[in-house]
């Protein structure tokens, strides 16, 4: 099948230095198409350039994301999560490319910009008949989370501290979903308003499976093959009010 990996991605003095972490990880991955996501107003020349330059089969997409939804915890402005719409447009735009009987088999998965994958993630997901999950490092204020796995190899539940009675307690990091199903589902979106954090992934996810038709990935959700990392912000102080290097510098 192909992977069809989806990544929200956004302007800011890291974007191409985690762009290119990710993209170096790509490389190594047969059969992958790459859908970037840019929250943006326009497809700006630096991903674009990037995505040219790569040599990956990719789409380049982008909306914006309005300012008002940006603020998080406001009370007037309820917060929205990010890279929801980003997500959602691409999903948007494989229901519109490929027809309900698509024949050519194929698995989505949410691969933010900043986290670590490795490349066994891949070849595990590939097999998602529906949807399949796996433990995912450095989220809810702990070493790991993870789905929680009875004798018969069957999700019976999250293995988290925040909330553990989401519908879906997984980070989007943690589960893969079949393009077919995707397909077959095209009132399946991740919800935008209303949505309290960490509900996101089961927004979407309550669309499209049961707890019971999960499939455990990485040896019975043993084993720990991506990470949610997050980049420390550069210091650039500096640079002053007028910038000190050359803003024609690309970085
Ligand atoms: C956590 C989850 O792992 C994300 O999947 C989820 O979207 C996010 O929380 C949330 O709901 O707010 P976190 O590390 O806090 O992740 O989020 P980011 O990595 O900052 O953002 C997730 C993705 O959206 C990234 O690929 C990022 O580039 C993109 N993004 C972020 C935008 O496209 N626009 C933004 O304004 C911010
Ligand atoms: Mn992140």
């Amino acid at each position: 099948p192909t992977l069809h990996i989806i990544t929200p991605t956004y302007s800011r003095p890291v974007q191409k230095a985690e762009l290119t972490r990710l993209a170096n990880t790509l490389l190594h991955v047969s059969n992958l198409h790459w859908i970037v996501v840019e929250d943006s107003q326009r497809r700006t020349t630096l991903v674009s350039h990037f995505l040219q330059e790569k040599g990956l089969n990719y789409t380049h997409l982008n909306i914006l994301t309005p300012l008002t939804y940006k603020s998080r915890g406001d009370g007037r402005n309820p917060r929205v999560p990010r890279g929801t719409l980003q997500r959602n447009l691409a999903l948007r735009w494989l229901r519109e490319t490929f027809p309900l009987n698509y024949s050519q088999p194929g698995v989505v998965y949410f691969a933010d910009d900043d986290n670590t994958y490795s490349l066994q993630l891949f070849e595990e997901m590939r097999s998602t008949k529906k949807v399949s999950v796996w433990p995912v490092a450095f989220v809810g204020g702990l070493r790991y989370e993870s789905p929680k796995i009875n004798a018969l190899g069957k999700v019976y539940g999250w293995k988290t501290v925040f909330d553990p009675h989401r519908p879906f307690g997984i980070d989007m990091a943690g589960f893969a979903v079949n393009l077919g199903l995707i397909l077959s589902k095209p009132q399946a979106y991740f919800k935008l308003r209303g949505v309290k954090g960490g509900y996101q992934e089961s927004s979407l996810l309550k669309e499209l499976v049961t707890l019971s038709e999960l499939e455990p990935k990485a040896s019975n959700c043993t084993k720990v093959l991506v990470w949610h990392t997050r980049t420390e912000k550069p210091v650039l102080v500096n640079e002053g009010k007028k910038g000190f290097t050359d803003s024609n510098v690309e970085i």
